[in-house]
């Protein structure tokens, strides 16, 4: 299924947020995005295997970021990146197929830029924002971070133990990078 998500969506919401240096940014985001999609497709043509064409945590996450306006979209996706940074850096150090673990580290070199990416317009977003909502947002986001860390725990668990690393060494590390972004977004 890969990372083709909903670019044109996110696209519309830049462009509206009025900034026409930050909507040409999330352009070139969303196409790193697809080249994402492209590297992990042609990897799985090479190992011989399909893609598929839907997933339901694909089909729940465009769905709930549709509904979203754009700071709120940028939540949710903040939550797929940091465990693109967890999950892609165990693939590059873990698995032994030399292609597989080539198109990890160049996944997971876009992905170390797209967090300070979408930090840094939070946290712009943020700082008019009263300390009791930063304290809630703080709290929502964690608790959307602890759902998608047992989704991906049951999905793609034992994917990422064959790479080494357990389902908890792997929830944690999400996490510390998580926690550095919430600091970061919601400290004045
Ligand atoms: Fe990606
Ligand atoms: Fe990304």
């Amino acid at each position: 299924m890969g990372e083709d998500g909903d670019g044109a969506r996110l696209m519309d919401k830049a462009r509206q947020a009025g900034d026409p240096v930050y909507a040409e940014a999330v352009r070139l985001f969303v196409a790193e995005e697809c080249e994402h999609a492209r590297l992990l497709g042609r990897l799985l043509e090479a190992a011989g295997a399909a893609t598929i064409s839907g997933h339901w945590t694909d089909a729940a996450f465009v769905r709930l970021r549709r509904l979203l306006g754009l700071r709120t979209e940028l939540m949710v996706l903040m939550l797929a990146e940091v465990v693109a940074l967890g999950y892609y850096r165990a693939v590059r150090d873990g698995v032994r197929d030399l292609l597989a673990a080539e198109v990890a580290g160049r996944i997971l070199a876009d992905e170390l830029r797209h967090v300070p990416f979408h930090r840094d317009r939070l946290r712009r977003s943020f700082l008019r924002s009263s300390r009791l909502s930063r304290v809630i947002a703080s709290a929502l986001w964690w608790s959307l971070l602890a759902g998608v860390l047992a989704v991906v725990s049951l999905d793609h668990g034992d994917a990422l133990c064959r790479a080494g690393v357990s389902r908890t060494a792997f929830a944690r590390e999400v996490a510390g990078y998580f926690r550095g972004v919430v600091a970061e977004v919601m400290t004045r």
